[in-house]
């Protein structure tokens, strides 16, 4: 496996890989989740790219962005035996070389306002500007995100295809531990007693996703009922919200695309979490 650090190395390195290139965007402390986008991505393309870059644009001044655990050596290793052909791994001043503060931003209206867009209000628009410059950097032919970040999936998808870019964007299912906790690097900050309970997220989205089935059920009192459970098992929630899964927007029908979102902090950690209703995850 290659690994390039500026944009010079990384131009001449994709000279040399065969396409279709599938790019798996990454910050890195890389767990099992990870390493399954990087074998989807191997699996339907000739060459994988991942990449690794703590993004300063989608980390608010309050949040852990220099706590975030960075360990390019090991991710390196992980990424070679899981077949990736390239790895690049820029530093803060080869992706932001005139400083973050006044970089030109990407945005997404709407969908970026809702769900984790409320309590984080910058993030999303971090999330597009990185992700719109490593798809020009990269220029690969696929992309490989996530569906535990279904709302960054869905950015990703109105982004590229709003802004015309050449590439197909698909998502991959969540990989869980055994108890059903998504896989996440966050987990990490979790106390021996809070990771007990953090698997009660998914528990507690699981059981408001087969509630919707009920008859003449009221989405909004769902809502408020899975937030109160979730604050009773030691959560603090900061949403739950049963939503239409392309659109984002609330819905008051049973359709063929909702999904049961949840975001709640535990301890140190801010968990995230979904589930679709009409498959019952
Ligand atoms: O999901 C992530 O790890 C990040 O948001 C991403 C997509 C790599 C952009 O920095």
């Amino acid at each position: 496996m290659r690994i390039a650090q500026t944009k010079t190395d990384l131009r001449e390195a994709l000279e040399e890989l065969n396409r279709p290139i599938g790019l798996v965007p990454t910050m890195g402390n890389l767990h099992q989740g990870h390493l399954d986008l990087m074998q989807w991505s191997t699996r339907k393309t000739a060459s994988t790219i991942a990449t690794i870059f703590v993004n300063p644009l989608q980390f608010s001044p309050t949040e852990d962005f220099s706590s975030y655990p960075r360990m390019l050596a090991e991710d390196a290793k992980k990424l070679e035996s899981n077949g990736v052909d390239l790895l690049f791994a820029p530093s803060d001043e080869e992706m932001y070389p005139h400083g973050k503060e006044t970089h030109t931003n990407v945005t997404v209206p709407e969908i970026t306002a809702t769900l984790c867009g409320q309590s984080r209000p910058t993030h999303f628009a971090g999330v597009t500007t990185v992700v719109t410059k490593l798809f020009h950097l990269c220029q690969p032919d696929m992309a490989f995100f996530g569906e535990k970040d279904w709302q960054q999936l869905a950015v990703i998808k109105r982004m590229t295809q709003e802004l015309d870019f050449p590439l197909e964007i698909e998502g991959v299912p969540t990989t869980r531990h055994s108890d059903g906790l998504a896989m996440s690097s966050r987990n990490q900050y979790l106390s021996e007693e809070e990771r007990q309970i953090a698997p009660k997220l998914f528990e507690t989205l699981r059981h408001l996703a087969n509630k919707c089935f009920t008859l003449n059920v009221d989405f909004r009192e769902l809502e408020t009922a899975g937030a109160k459970q979730l604050e009773d098992l030691g959560f603090r929630p900061d949403y739950v919200a049963i939503r239409d899964e392309n659109t984002l927007q609330p819905t008051t029908k049973f359709t063929h695309d909702l999904r049961v979102f949840g975001a709640a902090y535990l301890g140190k950690a801010r968990l995230i979490d979904n589930v679709s209703v009409n498959l019952g995850d």
